[in-house]
């Protein structure tokens, strides 16, 4: 019988905090992303399809691990690296990307677990509304956040690179 997360709320702060998922006896514990986590997070996200030619991971973690506004959420399960979600707060709303869960891992309430402890974060600095966004090529997540609560909304994107274009 697969695991699944039992709760709504961590146990303790949005960063760090023991999630339990039952009935098996797994508990993923969150916390800040931490230098020593690099491989073990680039190798999560290249698993999961989330390395884009024009996002370079270690710049993405340069840019939000432990920010003022930012962070990299790690998800361990006995000591191993298993999921992440990056947060960020932009001083309107509350931005979730890179939520991940090692593929042999998936099913069993880890990424549901990840996004208790997103909101758990978001909702610590007072942010009222979290937002992401779902690449047209892998709308089959869409589910996964339906049934946690969120909801799509009609909006345009627009978006204009700052830099050339990479
Ligand atoms: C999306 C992802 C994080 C979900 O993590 P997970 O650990 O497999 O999800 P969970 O086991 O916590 O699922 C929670 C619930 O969502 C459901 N769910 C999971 N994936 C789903 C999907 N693709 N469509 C519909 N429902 C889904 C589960 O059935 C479960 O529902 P239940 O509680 O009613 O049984 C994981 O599949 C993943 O890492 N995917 C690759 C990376 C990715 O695409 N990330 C999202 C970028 S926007």
């Amino acid at each position: 019988m697969s695991p699944k997360a039992s709760s709504t709320s961590p146990s303790s702060s949005a960063a760090g905090s023991d999630i339990a998922v039952t009935p098996a006896p797994v508990t993923l514990a969150t916390r800040s992303y931490r230098p020593e986590d690099r491989d073990a997070v680039v190798a999560l996200w290249t698993a999961c399809g989330l390395v884009m030619p024009w996002n370079d991971p270690d710049a993405d973690i340069a840019r939000a691990a432990g920010g003022p506004a930012s962070d990299i959420l790690v998800g361990e399960v006995d000591g191993a690296v298993v999921a992440t979600a990056m947060v960020g707060d932009e001083g309107h709303r509350g931005w979730v990307y890179y939520v991940a869960v090692d593929p042999e891992r998936q099913g069993h309430g880890l990424g549901a677990a990840m996004m208790v402890a997103t909101e758990a974060w978001h909702a610590a600095r007072g942010v009222p509304k979290v937002m992401l966004l779902v690449r047209e090529t892998n709308t089959r997540v869409v589910g996964f956040y339906e049934g946690l609560g969120y909801v799509q909304e009609p909006r345009v994107l627009l978006t204009k690179w700052l830099n050339p274009t990479p």
